[in-house]
């Protein structure tokens, strides 16, 4: 059976703020195999790292960040809501975000974050960066968007595609199939043993999240799964 890959949900996010560099290198220093992040647009059509649509959890700032310039969302602080030792952190653009991991050995798992704003272009703008950086061999793009994960498809066959979703999908080989993706991204509750073999039987990689607790994670590796999506990637490595 192949090694179960430990992917670092949002960077080490179980214990630094998520989706900041320092959350990306400390994951790579517990010896994390990928990391995850969460891409949304600017006003002005630049791609940032942020898990939510709005800016008031994770930053100091308030409202959308695609009704902010990028020059301004520059100047928000993304580490003191998790802390006051994390001031000072910065949103990170997704091209600095790629320029730091494009000479390391680790896989990049890209959600695009469009299932509640539709950011126009957005897809043709994460693979510009990934061309520019040489990246399409280490990356995997994934959504809960699946129209989304079908521009990807078009725009470039040789970079990978996995759809996210949350619930108990009807044999959901057959719908990846359909859609042309080459992964499952499911919530890891709705992962069983079948699903996992049929994935593999076509030639299909089940990457779960998003699992945090030792239990789940030991189950998870017992049923084979290709990647867990986790807040801890230290935990995970020693159970690895
Ligand atoms: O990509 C896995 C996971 O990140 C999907 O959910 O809401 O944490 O981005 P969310
Ligand atoms: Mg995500």
């Amino acid at each position: 059976m192949k090694k179960t890959l430990n992917i670092a949900h949002r960077g080490l996010s179980g214990l630094y703020p998520e989706n900041t560099m320092l959350a990306f290198e400390k994951a790579i220093e517990v010896g994390c195999d990928g990391i995850e992040i969460d891409v949304q647009l600017t006003k002005d059509g630049y791609a940032v790292i942020c898990h939510d649509e709005e800016l008031n959890r994770t930053t100091t700032g308030k409202g959308f960040i695609k009704d902010h310039m990028l020059e301004e969302l520059m100047q928000l602080d993304a580490g003191i809501k998790f802390g006051e030792k994390f001031k000072g952190l910065r949103i990170p653009t997704f091209d600095e975000f790629l320029e730091y991991v494009s000479d390391k050995d680790l896989l990049i798992n890209i959600e695009i974050k469009n299932s509640i704003i539709d950011y126009e272009n957005i897809e043709k703008i994460i693979y510009a960066l990934i061309s520019k950086h040489h990246i399409e061999d280490k990356v995997i793009i994934s959504s809960f968007n699946h129209y989304s994960i079908r521009r990807c498809i078009r725009l470039a066959r040789n970079i990978k595609t996995g759809l996210l979703y949350g619930d108990c999908i009807f044999e959901p080989y057959n719908y990846v199939q359909m859609v042309g993706a080459n992964a499952l991204h499911p919530e890891y509750n709705s992962v069983t043993k079948e699903i996992v073999e049929r994935s593999h039987d076509n030639n299909l990689e089940v990457n779960i999240y998003t699992v945090n607790d030792e239990k789940d994670m030991k189950k998870m590796i017992d049923l084979g799964v290709d990647a867990i999506i986790t807040n801890y990637p230290n935990l995970l490595k020693e159970l690895l």
